[in-house]
């Protein structure tokens, strides 16, 4: 596996609580760490029907158009009850004309669930694949996982996204009411990040 041993990543992403994760998970390892928007970049269309698909666009593009290393992470919480989504779509569902609106994405989940009255508890989980890209075309993926259920009403200020009505399993608070450090060593992006640590990192 390539090791990432240049010392500078681009995330490619736009996504505040995204980013604001990645980094805190990067911390430790002082890599120089620069943000899609930092170069400029636009965000390319997601047209793969996978997360590895559409994080491998991310980071391709990334990568090619700064000529460093990118890191891209796509990701989505998958409702059992639902067939598993929104899963890939898990962003889309939140769109409205003045931009995404998570506290609406996340009562169209919940009003799913009633419609079927789906069995409690309503499991899901939330999933997130890593992409690393370099700019010779060469890329590594690393998935992670954590699962849980789908809870009502919305609980907690912290996290970003589905956090308020997500409670991983072997916890009674949402993603939202933890500690966002507490959340950050055991989120589907931490197992993905630890996988990355494990590869790319010596
Ligand atoms: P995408 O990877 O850019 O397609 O977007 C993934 C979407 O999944 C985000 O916009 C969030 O709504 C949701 N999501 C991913 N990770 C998390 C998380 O850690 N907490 C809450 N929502 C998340």
């Amino acid at each position: 596996m390539r090791k990432l041993d240049g010392g500078q990543l681009v995330l490619a992403s736009h996504n505040k609580g995204k980013l604001r994760e990645i980094a805190e998970l990067l911390r430790p390892f002082g890599i120089n760490v620069s943000s899609a928007a930092d170069h400029g970049l636009e965000e390319p269309e997601e047209t793969e029907d996978t997360f590895a698909g559409n994080a491998r666009i991310k980071a391709h593009y990334a990568a090619k158009a700064t000529g460093l290393p990118a890191l891209s992470d796509d990701s989505g919480i998958s409702v059992e009850a639902l067939n598993g989504a929104p899963g890939v779509y898990t962003a889309d569902w939140a769109e409205t004309p003045n931009g995404r609106d998570f506290a609406m994405a996340m009562e169209k989940t919940w009003a799913l669930l009633e419609q079927k009255n789906a069995p409690v508890p309503r499991n899901a989980a939330f999933n997130c694949t890593l992409c690393v890209a370099w700019p010779d075309g060469h890329d590594e993926l690393f998935v992670g996982k954590v699962d849980g259920q789908v809870v009502w009403p919305m609980r907690g200020d912290h996290g970003f996204g589905y956090d308020p009505i997500f409670v991983p399993n072997g916890h009674d608070v949402t993603f939202a009411e933890m500690d966002p450090a507490k959340k950050h060593a055991m989120s589907h992006r931490a197992d993905a990040f630890a996988k990355l640590v494990a590869g790319c990192f010596d």
